[in-house]
């Protein structure tokens, strides 16, 4: 096995060597030290992070790498050392380092890097899809139930609570989220909806609604399983990008999967939506309403009972709220995902109600 991975071996050493110079010489070096291996680069919209896939060995492998601290890098490395440690599957996983000059994560390749997402907004709607995302949700979940621990409530609702004052601290950065997050109503195509914090106080405010949704459990989960992580390839699924950080209610992962299929997020980090501002925080907003997404969404809910439903839609209102400061240098996108974060509200609190 080793002398067959020798040249995969030999790019990993390297990678290791660069890594550990405090001053890697950034991404000419790497890619002067990959050399003709080097057979793509695919540079990631959100994240600090870059891919490069690499030839050795007569198969082509994926390198994730972040240069400096890189934080988040290092937690997903940390997740599958972790998940080696616990006997849990490796899935892609072949080794990865951080040093003080680079991070990376070296992995098997996995089709053409094809995701639910892709194959959702290309127009394909069949059971495929579902299948893939139910292949996917099964592996979280089983990954949650080996691993799983009692913590209370109290617990994973203070982990809820820091989340988001630190994401409304750093939004508040931002004039105009600042804004949009405190304004009172925020009309979208004519109906007027509590803003988001004003729906983040109603929850908070309300220890027998905290109660309600939020669960005692957490585990271990992938931590972001949105349809963008999903990978497919034929008949097969694989699930990408795990984060590390503290252990999770399953219900945040559910939440991620409804956030991308039913809460618009798919459409709007795609594009494909009509925004216009008519007033003041007037607007006409409509997201692309994409069949393969609206498929996998009735699979979603009849596949949760209606507590879990519920906790899970509580989660993807959340994640909309809390990821606003990370993309609020795009104004119209991160409007968008404001919109979407309270019509999701909007619907809790409906069937709350
Ligand atoms: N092992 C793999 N095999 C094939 N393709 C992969 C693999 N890992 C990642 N990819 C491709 O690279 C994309 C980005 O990877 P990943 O989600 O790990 O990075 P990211 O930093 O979160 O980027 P993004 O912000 O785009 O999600 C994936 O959506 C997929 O298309
Ligand atoms: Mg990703």
């Amino acid at each position: 096995m080793l002398r067959a991975r020798r040249e995969l071996s030999a790019v990993s050493a390297r990678l290791r060597e660069q890594a550990e110079r405090p001053v890697s010489g950034g991404e000419s070096a790497l890619i002067g030290m990959l050399g003709d291996r080097l057979v793509s680069v695919l540079r990631s919209h959100n994240t600090p992070s870059t891919l490069y896939y690499v030839r050795a060995d007569g198969e082509t492998y994926v390198v994730k790498v972040e240069f400096g601290r890189a934080p988040t890098l290092r937690d997903e490395i940390r997740w599958y050392r972790n998940a080696a440690q616990r006997g849990l599957p490796r899935r892609l996983f072949i080794t990865g380092h951080s040093g003080p000059g680079l991070s990376f994560l070296l992995l098997k390749r996995f089709g053409d890097g094809s995701t639910v997402d892709d194959l959702a907004l290309a127009g394909e709607s069949t059971g495929q899809l579902g299948r893939h995302v139910a292949r996917a949700m099964d592996s979280d979940t089983e990954l949650f139930h080996r691993t799983q621990c009692h913590v209370g409530q109290d617990h994973v609702h203070r982990l809820t609570e820091r989340r988001l004052a630190l994401r409304r601290s750093q939004a508040g950065k931002f004039p105009y989220l600042r804004t949009l997050m405190d304004v009172d109503v925020v009309t979208i195509n004519g109906i007027g909806l509590p803003g988001a914090s004003r729906c983040l106080n109603r929850v908070f405010g309300d220890p027998r609604l905290v109660s309600y949704l939020t669960p005692d459990r957490v585990g271990m989960t992938f931590g972001d399983l949105h349809c963008g992580n999903i990978l497919v390839r034929e008949g097969f699924t694989e699930v990408v990008d795990p984060r590390g950080g503290p252990l999770l209610p399953i219900t945040y992962d559910y939440g991620k999967l409804i956030q991308s299929v039913e809460g618009g997020y798919g459409a709007v980090m795609a594009g494909r939506y009509v925004l216009r501002r008519t007033d003041g925080t007037a607007y006409e907003f409509v997201p692309e309403v994409v069949p393969g997404y609206s498929s996998v969404a009735v699979l979603l809910a009849a596949s949760c009972d209606e507590l879990r439903y519920l906790q899970s839609l509580y989660y993807a209102a959340l994640h909309f709220t809390a990821m606003l400061p990370h993309h609020a240098s795009a104004q119209e996108e991160t409007t968008a995902l404001y919109l979407c974060g309270v019509s999701l509200f909007d619907k809790l609190f409906t069937q709350l109600a």
